[in-house]
């Protein structure tokens, strides 16, 4: 059985996440004449029942593959799919869906985002990332040569179908990677999936673990929750960020050749120290991220020497606001709150627990 978890907001759709989600598809995409599927290329067998039962519900399918990774989100993909969807005349009542990553479902997005001012799709993520985090929420972007995600929309897709079925094929690495979002998710929102990692930490490392389908969902409820009431990131969905605000600083000073996941997880141990030694967090929640991360294989500490640069790189973070350097800590388990402007001294000394070495 699948379990239907709502997005509200000014435009509500669903995230079902199940076993063999394709018979889910037709109805999100009623109306639409010709349906265009987009899959990452590592991930195109997965399009095949997908683009199926679209055709047996009636539609006209035109099964598009796509690059992986950063390199597809670019302005060129992006291009690229605008010329195939002129091609194909694709109407304002047509629609689209993207099979892969968070990578395709930000490009994939885009696109769907400015043809024609915007026409209908859904999204089918494939990685851990992309079901906890990157398809649903609405926010869809490409890199550019000014930055990573500085181009992009706000454009939320009519659905989000979870298969924990493609799981099967996910990379560990990936997998772990994605798991720095869960293991936020649980901190900011939902304690029960930390407790859940703490039962059995050698199976939350990897696909198809005990908890896992329990932890997607734990973790999809944590963001639902957040961007049902804040589409556009004016206050709570702030409180995604925590363990980001440092993560971006490290993955733009490695050029991104850093997996994001591990920047997080580097980020979220500076958060909880920046927690502990501005005396809002408890030393017993604020080792715990180290503790669980590290359990997971995710890395922890950081150069000793990087602070300088990361508070260079955090000032031209797109999230900070202006001059002000805005961080989210927490001030206990679940209760994720602003810490504005920190001194240089607690800086250096949250820093002081990730520095290695
Ligand atoms: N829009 C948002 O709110 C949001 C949030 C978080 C992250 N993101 C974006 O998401 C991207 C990262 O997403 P990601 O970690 O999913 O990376 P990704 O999309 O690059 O995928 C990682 C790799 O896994 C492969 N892959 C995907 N599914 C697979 C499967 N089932 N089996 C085997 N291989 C598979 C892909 O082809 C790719 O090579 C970044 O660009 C980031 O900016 C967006």
């Amino acid at each position: 059985v699948s379990t239907v978890i709502p997005i509200g907001g000014d435009a509500p759709y669903n995230v079902v996440v199940g076993h063999g989600v394709a018979d889910q598809l037709p109805p999100l995409v009623a109306g639409a004449a010709t349906v265009v599927v987009i899959a990452d290329r590592h991930v195109v067998e997965r399009a095949t029942p997908l683009a199926d039962a679209l055709e047996a519900a009636g539609h006209r399918v035109e099964r598009l593959e796509i690059g992986d990774g950063e390199q597809a989100k670019s302005l060129e993909s992006v291009a690229g799919l605008w010329d195939r969807l002129g091609e194909l005349r694709i109407t304002r009542s047509d629609a689209m869906v993207a099979v892969g990553g968070g990578a395709t479902t930000d490009v994939v997005g885009f696109a769907a985002a400015t043809w024609l001012r915007g026409i209908r799709i859904v999204h089918v993520p494939t990685t851990l990332l992309g079901m906890v985090d990157a398809a649903v929420g609405g926010k869809t972007g490409i890199n550019t040569a000014a930055g990573k995600n500085l181009v992009g929309a706000f454009h939320p897709p009519v659905g989000v179908l979870v298969d924990l079925d493609v799981l099967a094929t996910l990379p560990a690495a990936q997998w772990v990677n994605g798991m720095a979002e869960v293991v936020k998710a649980g901190f900011i929102g939902d304690p029960t999936i930390l407790d859940l990692i703490d039962l059995d930490p050698e199976s939350a490392a990897v696909p198809g673990g005990t908890h896992s389908r329990e932890l997607i969902e734990r973790s999809i409820l944590v963001k639902a929750d957040v961007v049902s009431v804040d589409l556009r990131e004016s206050g709570r969905r702030e409180s995604l960020n925590y363990g980001h605000t440092l993560g971006h600083a490290i993955e733009a000073i490695e050029h991104y050749q850093i997996p994001h996941g591990h920047a997080v997880s580097i980020g979220l141990v500076f958060a909880a120290a920046l927690g502990r030694h501005s005396g809002r967090l408890d030393d017993h929640t604020a080792d715990r991220h180290a503790e669980l991360l590290t359990r997971l294989g995710l890395p922890t500490s950081y150069r000793p020497d990087a602070l300088p640069q990361l508070v260079e790189a955090m000032r031209v973070d797109k999230k900070s606001r202006g001059a002000m350097q805005r961080f989210v800590v927490l001030d206990g388990l679940g209760m994720p709150a602003i810490l504005d402007d920190p001194d240089s001294s607690l800086l250096e000394a949250a820093y002081a627990e990730v520095a290695d070495g």
